[in-house]
Parts: C-alpha cells; sequence; structure tokens
C-alpha cells in the first residue's frame, strides 16, 4: 500500500467516525470537506453542490468563496451531475465551459452523489496542480461519497429543528 492509499485510509476512518450515527446531511458534508481540506495534500477547495429546483447551489466547503449557483450541464460540476459520473480533469483551461471560482485551481474532480436513483449533489476537489488527481483519487472519493450517502439513512440523533417544536418548549417554560 502506498503512502496515497495510507492517507486516504486515514481520511475514511476519520469521516466514518466523524459521521458515525449522524443522519444531517449538511452537518456530515461540512466535515467530510474539513477532512478533504486539511488531510489531503495539494488541493485548495473541497466542498459540495447540492441539487436543489433543477440546478446546483453551494453547500458546506472548505476554501476560497465559491460560484453559488450552477446550472445542469455546466462546468465540471454540472458535467457530473447530468451524466452522474465522476470526472476528472487534469487541465481546467482546456475544458470548455469551466467555471474559474478560484484562479489558482489547475486540475479538479467531481464526484456525483446519488441516493436510491435520485441526484443530491456533487462533491468538488479542485488543486492547484496539474494532473493532480486520477483514478485512485475517483476511487477512493466516491467511498467518500458512499459513506455520507448511508449516513443519511440512519436517524439514531435525529434532531426537530421544526418551528413548532421550538414553540412548544418557548411555551411550556413559561
Ligand atoms: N470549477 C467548477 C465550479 C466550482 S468551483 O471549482 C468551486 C466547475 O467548473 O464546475
Amino acid at each position: 500500500m502506498n503512502s496515497r492509499q495510507q492517507n486516504y485510509d486515514l481520511l475514511i476512518s476519520q469521516i466514518t467516525a466523524l459521521t458515525y450515527g449522524e443522519s444531517d446531511m449538511i452537518a456530515n458534508m461540512a466535515n467530510i470537506s474539513a477532512v478533504i481540506f486539511n488531510g489531503l495534500p495539494d488541493i485548495n477547495w473541497a466542498g459540495f453542490y447540492l441539487y436543489k429546483q433543477s440546478q446546483l447551489v453551494l453547500g458546506p466547503f472548505q476554501g476560497n468563496p465559491a460560484c453559488i449557483r450552477i446550472p445542469m450541464g455546466r462546468g465540471v460540476c454540472g458535467l457530473a451531475a447530468e451524466t452522474q459520473r465522476t470526472q476528472v480533469v487534469n487541465d481546467v483551461h482546456d475544458f470548455a465551459g469551466h467555471i474559474a471560482c478560484d484562479a489558482a485551481s489547475n486540475s479538479e474532480i467531481v464526484v456525483p452523489i446519488i441516493k436510491n436513483g435520485v441526484l443530491i449533489g456533487v462533491l468538488d476537489v479542485d488543486s492547484p496542480s496539474f494532473s493532480r488527481f486520477d483514478e485512485s483519487d475517483a476511487e477512493y472519493l466516491c467511498k467518500v461519497v458512499d459513506i455520507l450517502i448511508s449516513s443519511m439513512s440512519v436517524d439514531t440523533f435525529s434532531v426537530d429543528t421544526s418551528l413548532s417544536g421550538n414553540t412548544k418548549k418557548l411555551e411550556s417554560t413559561e
């Protein structure tokens, strides 16, 4: 096993532990983007776009501020979402329609998130190096997405954040 695989195995175990028993998708996406951003060498952005009302909308991420809305089929994220296939781009400047959020980005990988055949969004990771990502990155980041999808099914600590629940609590303290 090479050091790259060892590093990914460490990231996978951290992500497994952080998401264990937690079904809140946004919370898990926030922690996953932090683990990837801090643990994967030579990257400058890691985060999620969520599929909402026929477009991708920026979700939890680490890195510089990014474009908020991406139409389906546009850019690397839009293509991964539309085709529901992982996209590995060695040189983003050669990719027609690439959406440049950070001028420092030179290569990119985008993994679609599909639960029970339904598109949830994409995981996007950018690097300042050319050809930073290969098939092993695709394989490991697919595992990360699988952990996220599995976590969404558990309801161990499901929290009622509805307004009615809060109102009830306020009433009961009066
Ligand atoms: N470059 C992406 C847009 C998102 S940013 O990289 C964070 C794209 O072409 O879809």
